[in-house]
């Protein structure tokens, strides 16, 4: 069975694409390469002994996403990832994440619809929430104005699904709301490799701890928390991986109950920056150099999802520890810079 993964070089796409191909489906990766290296398919092809199909192609280009599902009509599913991900980039760029996020989305559906049949997936975010009344965030909870174009272009992106589904009962889709996702393959061979410096939690702490920085930035100690920072859902990137999969079945298999369907992927766990800091200060057996700074502009104070329905639902559930994550990406973190 031949799935698409755009954005299947980059972080969460590449450890998909590991699970896909472990669980015998054949992987046709698209990716622009703006953000993300070829030599990502020899990570992958070490993990599970085969090379995906890769096609350089930037989805804007209508004509060659055209080309795409001509040449490849046999295709049963579309994973989407390839996206622009920079919060602060998107708010002086907006229009430059409205063309990569969205133009991108509605080319991929308009080839998707004219299929007799198709199953498609997509990388949502619980930004979407904002900062949510009741936690944990049930997939109920309101969709709050966006933060950012980035959070803007999940929350369009969710509607253009959601109505394209509507006039189109051979298009089955699946939006996933990530919580924090975090690690790399146990096996080191995929991780995350951020361009320039990390604006996220955890690439900041690895960096710092290896000392490619010099300190971290603790964003806020007076928020109305435990401990005075914010609190999120930090998953493995692998248990995230996974859920895509069993997303994919859900689909493929007809499973799902209405055409267009929205999960939770999160632990349903929240733990605190300091948290964080002093689990990778256990894992890693040294002190980490931060200091507390002011709040960073767009921060919500908590967020964990109540990961109920893909746990009943979808069958899935996240099995690694915060710690287990950490690990993963401190050792991805010492074996890049060796
Ligand atoms: C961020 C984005 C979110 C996006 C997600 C994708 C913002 C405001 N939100 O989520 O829209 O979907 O990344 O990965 O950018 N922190 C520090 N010091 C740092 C970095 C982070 O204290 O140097 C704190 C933050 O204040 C936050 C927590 O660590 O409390 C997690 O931050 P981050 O990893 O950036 O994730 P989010 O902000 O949750």
């Amino acid at each position: 069975m031949k799935i698409v993964v755009t954005g299947g070089l980059g972080f969460i796409g590449s450890h998909v694409v590991v699970e896909l191909q472990n669980e015998g489906f054949e992987v046709v990766i698209i990716d622009n390469l703006s953000n993300s290296s070829e030599d990502v398919l020899k990570g992958i092809a070490t993990i599970t002994g085969k090379v995906p199909v890769f096609e350089k192609i930037d989805l804007k280009d209508k004509p060659d996403v055209i080309d795409f599902f001509k040449r490849h009509h046999d295709v049963e599913g579309v994973i989407h990832f390839a996206a622009s991900k920079a919060v602060g980039e998107s708010v002086d760029k907006p229009l430059l994440y409205y063309e990569n996020n969205l133009n991108t989305l509605v080319y991929i559906l308009q080839q998707l619809q004219q299929k007799e049949n198709s199953n498609f997936i997509f990388s949502s975010s619980c930004t979407v929430y904002g900062q949510a009344d009741e936690l944990p965030i049930t997939e109920s909870a309101p969709i709050q104005a966006a933060e950012s174009p980035y959070g803007n272009t999940k929350q369009i992106g969710e509607e253009i699904i959601k109505d394209s589904c509507k006039v189109a009962p051979n298009l089955s889709a699946i939006a996933l709301r990530y919580f924090n996702p975090i690690g790399a393959h146990e096996s080191v061979n995929i991780g995350e490799l951020p361009i320039g410096v990390p604006q996220n939690l955890v690439p900041f702490i690895t960096q710092t701890g290896i000392g490619l920085r010099e300190q971290l930035s603790v964003f806020g100690n007076d928020y109305p928390t435990k401990d005075g920072t914010c609190i999120r859902d930090y998953i493995h990137v692998v248990d995230l991986a996974k859920a895509h999969v069993s997303a994919l079945k859900r689909l493929v298999e007809e499973k799902n109950s209405a055409n267009y369907e929205v999960f939770n992927i999160g632990t349903g766990k929240g733990s605190s920056v300091l948290e964080v800091i002093s689990a990778f200060e256990k894992i890693s057996n040294q002190k980490l150099n931060y200091k507390i700074v002011d709040r960073r502009e767009g921060d919500v104070v908590a967020a964990f999802a109540d990961t109920t329905k893909a746990n009943t639902v979808l069958g899935w559930k996240a099995k690694s520890s915060l710690e287990e994550a950490l690990m993963s990406a401190w050792e991805w973190e010492k074996k890049i810079r060796a």
